[in-house]
């Protein structure tokens, strides 16, 4: 098979590195540290404990996670073309960072990451409980990403190279200043700056950076709670998802000459588009239950289908196939991994 055709360094990514570490655990342990079924929360001290417990009771498993660095992954093998896709983050001197890089660059991920020694790399508790996941991050090396990282001169110019920014709401609580210098420089040069709303969490507490870098965002992906979340802290009237996307899209927009696109997710539910007045769905082929290994990183392996084809030029309609193509890939695999050559037919 061919590989696509697209240039190196085409797309920039900014995000928290992190090492999943995922178990299979008791409704009482998520009870034990008061977290719900489908959370996704930074971890606080109480928090800290999480970890060793999965790994010496839990048979816990590791996996490379983070979201941003988990779509441009899924992005690569879906490519099948080395390093397309770049992604910036913080990482410790440790071995977790090693793995990271490792499972990165066989993807075919071109890393750059920022080097903080004393500071252990990032990981994430994935719990398992059934088909929920509740995630608990806990960012440590990743929350230390600064912008000189992004002002070194062979970076500057990864980043200046770029045709295709991706950064995650995620990332609002480490970096704002990075955001908008990314933002900044896709909005001069008139290319596209996509980001995630990626949990209810950002928008609840991190709405001011987020509301500054929104008029800079060209296409923004959220699923159903993410959206609804947003919608909540704008005090919108609805909760309805077709009401908060076309709101999504007609919000402050610096470059009005690309109208704002936004795609929500919702699960087996199809995948909604919205561009100015108008909603479209796209379908999700629904797995049997015996398919389903677990859905994390579903959310990411979307993303990541859909920039590979974005890269490339492709329609929205052929991207958000992909993206659906992708996810459902990863839902059949442990965490966010896939297995395999890629097999999607535009
Ligand atoms: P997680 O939130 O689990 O991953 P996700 O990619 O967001 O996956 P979800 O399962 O939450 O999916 P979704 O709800 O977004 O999407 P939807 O269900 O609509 O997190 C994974 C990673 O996040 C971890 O690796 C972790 O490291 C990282 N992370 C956590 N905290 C972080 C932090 N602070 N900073 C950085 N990283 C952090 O589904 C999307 C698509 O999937 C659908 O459109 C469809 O195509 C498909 N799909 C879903 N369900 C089905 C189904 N039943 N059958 C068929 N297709 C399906
Ligand atoms: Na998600």
């Amino acid at each position: 098979r061919i590989s696509s055709n697209v240039r190196e360094g085409i797309l920039v990514g900014c995000g928290n590195p992190l090492l999943d570490i995922s178990a299979v655990v008791p409704m009482d342990f998520l009870q034990r540290y008061s977290m719900n079924e489908d959370d996704a929360i930074l971890a606080e001290d109480r928090h800290m404990p999480i970890y060793g417990e999965l790994v010496e009771g839990y048979n816990a498993e590791f996996l490379a996670g983070g979201s941003v660095q988990n779509s441009l992954r899924i992005a690569q093998w879906i490519l099948r073309q080395p390093r397309v896709a770049v992604f910036f983050g913080c990482v410790g001197e440790d071995r977790y960072a090693q793995i990271l890089k490792e499972k990165a660059q066989s993807a075919g991920l071109d890393v750059h990451y920022q080097v903080k020694r004393d500071v252990p790399t990032g990981t994430c508790a994935v719990l398992i409980t059934g088909t929920h996941r509740s995630l608990c991050a806990n960012l440590a090396a990743a929350n230390n990403f600064t912008i000189d990282h992004l002002e070194e001169p062979s970076n500057k110019a990864l980043v200046e190279n770029a045709q295709y920014y991706y950064i995650s709401g995620f990332f609002l609580t480490v970096n704002p200043p990075s955001i908008m210098r990314v933002a900044a420089t896709a909005h001069a040069k008139q290319r596209p700056f996509l980001m995630n709303l990626s949990a209810p969490f950002i928008s609840q507490f991190y709405m001011a950076p987020l509301l500054a870098v929104l008029p800079y965002v060209d296409i923004i992906f959220g699923n159903e709670a993410e959206a609804q979340a947003f919608a909540e802290a704008q005090s919108w009237p609805s909760g309805d998802l077709r009401e908060i996307g076309k709101r999504l899209v007609a919000f402050n927009k610096l470059n009005p000459a690309r109208p704002r696109i936004a795609i929500l997710t919702q699960g087996c539910d199809p995948v909604l588009l919205f561009q100015q007045d108008s909603v479209q769905e796209f379908p999700v082929t629904k797995l049997a239950v015996h398919e389903i290994v677990d859905t994390n990183g579903a959310g990411d392996a979307f993303v990541g289908g859909f920039l590979s084809q974005f890269v490339q030029g492709k329609s929205l309609d052929v991207c958000i196939r992909c993206g659906n193509y992708a996810a459902g890939h990863i839902i059949k695999n442990p965490g966010c991994t896939y297995s395999g050559e890629p097999e999607f037919v535009e």
